[in-house]
Order: structure tokens, then sequence, then C-alpha cells
């Protein structure tokens, strides 16, 4: 048993001396966000209070980085309980480094999963695959290691009768839906959706998020929230020896489990301090809804996006998205039904303001209030109309005459 003194409280000093204060078998979950050896050094100041803070994460050698790594693991293996579990976060600077030596400290055996966690970055400064992800590696201490499985929804495309018929192996070997007795498909019981995969999309906190505290590398509460539920409950025991602003620990008091964070930088331990005290944590709206909620496209408009292949922009009145055109974007506005298409030719003329673009197209979806002629560059202005298949049909009808009714 870990001495009441020693939870729900961030000690400031080495991770490898913190760890061997702590009783064998005493902690429940140990989650290591240490230096990835990307031998640089990491620094940020923060939005609100205007401090800064930094760490660095370079090593002379791998030999160096190792050696620091290499006993703290074997120390967090000590002081888990028989049926604890660890994850170790890591990038592809020494990923493979530590798998092979957490393989030599945990077991083989105890490796249960990969995580990617997988999130979206915007830069094109580098010839080469865009770097958008980080592994984590989960072991646990035993094969008895405790796991609460979590469901996750069916995907949009899932097939409606993969959901709701019961499947199961042919004569012949081969899945298929079950069958009764007189061969009619039998319905499957409430499925729950689908287990949890190992690949995690979660965003990365925007620069404006209130969760933000300004510390470098600082993880997302909702990632360690996900963590903490997987493989604790309540009133279990949460440790981080690397813990930085903390958020291990903000994850866990938020979750009612116990915590103890460990960091070498006085900064960071009062940073995470203060944090514990004012709990702020960022509702993810991707987390809580899935990656589809985060288009607020409507059926129509993604179609009308889709067909002319342009790349959607999220939350802007004005632009809908891109057409590419000899290497230039073009922005790309759909008239909504509430909007007439001078309203339309305003919006994508204000939210491109600034910004030298070759060309700007409105698709026209309806006549309300129509000022200009369909199809024409308007005046002087490079915003060009372009009326929806659908309005053009509707258009070229009204005007078709109707034929004589025979006397
Ligand atoms: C990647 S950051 C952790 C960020 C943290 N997960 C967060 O969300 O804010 C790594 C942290 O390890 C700390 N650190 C580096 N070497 C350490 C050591 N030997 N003992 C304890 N802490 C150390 C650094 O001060 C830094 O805060």
């Amino acid at each position: 048993m870990i001495d009441s003194s020693k939870v729900d409280l961030i000690a400031c000093g080495e991770a490898l001396v913190e760890l061997r204060s702590l009783p064998s078998e005493s902690v429940h979950l140990v989650y290591l966000d240490p230096p990835f050896f990307s031998q640089k050094s990491h620094g940020l100041t923060s939005r609100t209070t205007g401090q800064s803070y930094s760490f660095d994460d370079k090593f002379d050698s791998l030999e160096d980085y190792l050696a620091l790594l290499v006993p703290v693991l074997r120390e967090v293996r000590r002081v888990l309980v028989e049926d604890g579990t660890v994850f170790l976060h890591c990038d592809r600077y020494a990923s493979h480094h530590l798998r092979v030596e957490m393989d030599k400290i945990f077991g083989v055996e105890n490796f249960r999963s990969e995580i990617i966690w997988t999130y979206r970055r915007w830069s094109n400064s580098k010839k080469g695959l865009l770097n958008s992800h980080q592994n984590i590696y989960f072991y646990s201490k035993s094969d008895a290691f405790k796991f609460n499985q979590v469901f996750t929804d069916y995907s949009p495309s899932t097939n409606i009768d993969q959901i709701l018929q019961e499947r199961a192996r042919n004569a012949l070997g081969r899945c298929a839906y079950k069958r009764n007795e007189s061969g009619e498909v039998v319905l499957a019981k409430e499925k729950k959706g689908v287990p949890l995969s190992d690949v995690w999309s979660i965003p990365y906190l925007n620069p404006k998020a209130r969760e933000r505290c300004g510390y470098p590398t600082q993880k997302p509460v909702a990632f360690l929230q996900r963590i903490i539920e997987l493989v604790t409950d309540k009133g279990d025991i949460v440790v981080d020896p690397f813990c930085g602003s903390g958020t291990t620990c903000v994850a866990a008091k938020s979750l009612s489990r116990h915590f103890y964070g460990i960091d070498k930088s006085a900064d960071a331990v009062q940073l995470a301090r203060k944090r514990l005290d004012e709990m702020v944590i960022s509702e993810s709206q991707v987390l809580s809804s899935g990656i589809e909620s985060f288009s607020e496209k409507d059926e129509f408009q993604s179609s009308v996006l889709a067909s002319l292949d342009a790349i959607p922009v999220q939350r802007n009145k004005g632009i809908d998205g891109f057409i590419r055109k000899d290497g230039h974007l073009i922005p790309v506005k759909i008239q909504k039904e509430s909007e007439t298409i001078d309203d339309a030719i305003a919006l994508i003329g204000h939210a491109s303001r600034g910004k030298s673009f070759a060309a700007k197209i409105v698709i026209q979806t309806n006549f309300r209030h129509s000022l200009f002629g369909a199809g024409e560059f308007l005046g002087d202005t490079d915003v060009k109309v372009i009326p929806y298949l659908g309005l053009q049909i509707e258009d070229a009808l009204n005007s078709v005459k109707r034929p004589r009714m025979a006397k």
C-alpha cells in the first residue's frame, strides 16, 4: 500500500529517485511521457500568464538516453500491482529502441498493444511524409491485467445487416449470417458496437483551447482519460514519473482515481499543482461525437464539394472549400437556402479579403434576389457565379412552353 501522504500530490524530483520511494506492488497504472530523444529544446509561453516554460530533450547519445529510461522502466515494473499496466509514450525518434527494452523488462508475452495516436497537422515545410502520429506502448505486469472493454460506434459505412444479424461459420468454414433450422437469418442480440481499436484519433489541443496551459508537449486530458478508464477503476492509483504540466494527474482526479506525479522541473511542478486546483478540461467534439461530427457540411454541400473534387473548409461563413487549379487554390462558396446570391458573393468576397486568389466561385442554388446574370463574371470582381445543375434544370423547365390543351 502507498502511504496516503504520497498520493494526490506532485513531487519535484528525479523520476528514478521518487519511484524508488514507492512500495512494491502498490500502483495500478503508470503512464510515462518522457523526453523523446528528439535532440531539441522545447519551449513555450503561456498565452494567459505570459510565463515561459521549457525542457531539454537533448542527449549526448542514444546510450545516455536509454540510461535514463531503462532503470525507470524497471522501477515501474516493481511498483505495479499484479494486474497493473504501463503505457509508455514515445515517437519515431526512439520508439524502436524503447519497444525492445520494454520487451526485455516486461516480457514479450506481456506486450498488449501499440497505440497509434494520430492527429491533424498542417505543415508543408519539408520533403517527405508529414509525421502525424505518436506511439504508446501498452504492457501489463501479468496475464491477469485489469481491462475495461470500451466499445465505439459503428462507422457510418457499416452495413446495417452486419450490425443486426448474427454471424457464424458455415459448413465450408466461411463466416456467414447465422440461420435457424428454417433457414431464416438469426437477428443478433443487442450489439454493443466495435471494440476500441489501437488507432486513436484525438485532436491535439488547439492554441486557443482553455485547457492549454502553455507547457511544451502538453497532452490533451481527454487522451489520458481514455487510458485511465481502460485499465483502472475508481480509487486506483495512477503514477506519472514525467508529469510535466500534470495532465495525467488532472485526468486521474477528474475520474476519481488517486494520482502521484513526478517532475524534475520546479516550474512544471508549480504549474501542475495550479492546474489541479483549477481544473480546466476542454470538451472535444471529435472525441465525444466521432470524427464525422467535425464536418459541419450537410449532405448536399458535401456532395457538391465532392463533385468539384474540392477540399472542404469548416467553420467559415464565406468559403466552403477550395478547388485546386494549376497549383493554385480557388475558393468556392455554395449559396445557402437562406442567402440571396448577392449575400453569397459578399460573403466569399469578405472571406477572401487580403488574399490574392486567381478566381472565386459561387455555386448558385436558388434564384432569391439574384441581381446578376448567372454564369457571368460580376462587374469588375473575379467572382464567377455558376448555377447548380438542379437549378439549371429547374430554370429550363420553367421556360418550357406548356403544350396547348386540345379543344
Ligand atoms: C514530454 S514532457 C511531459 C509533458 C506532460 N505529459 C504534459 O502533458 O504536460 C517530459 C517531462 O519530463 C521531465 N523530465 C525530464 N527528465 C526527467 C527526470 N529525469 N526526472 C523527472 N522528470 C524529468 C521534463 O521536465 C518534462 O516536464
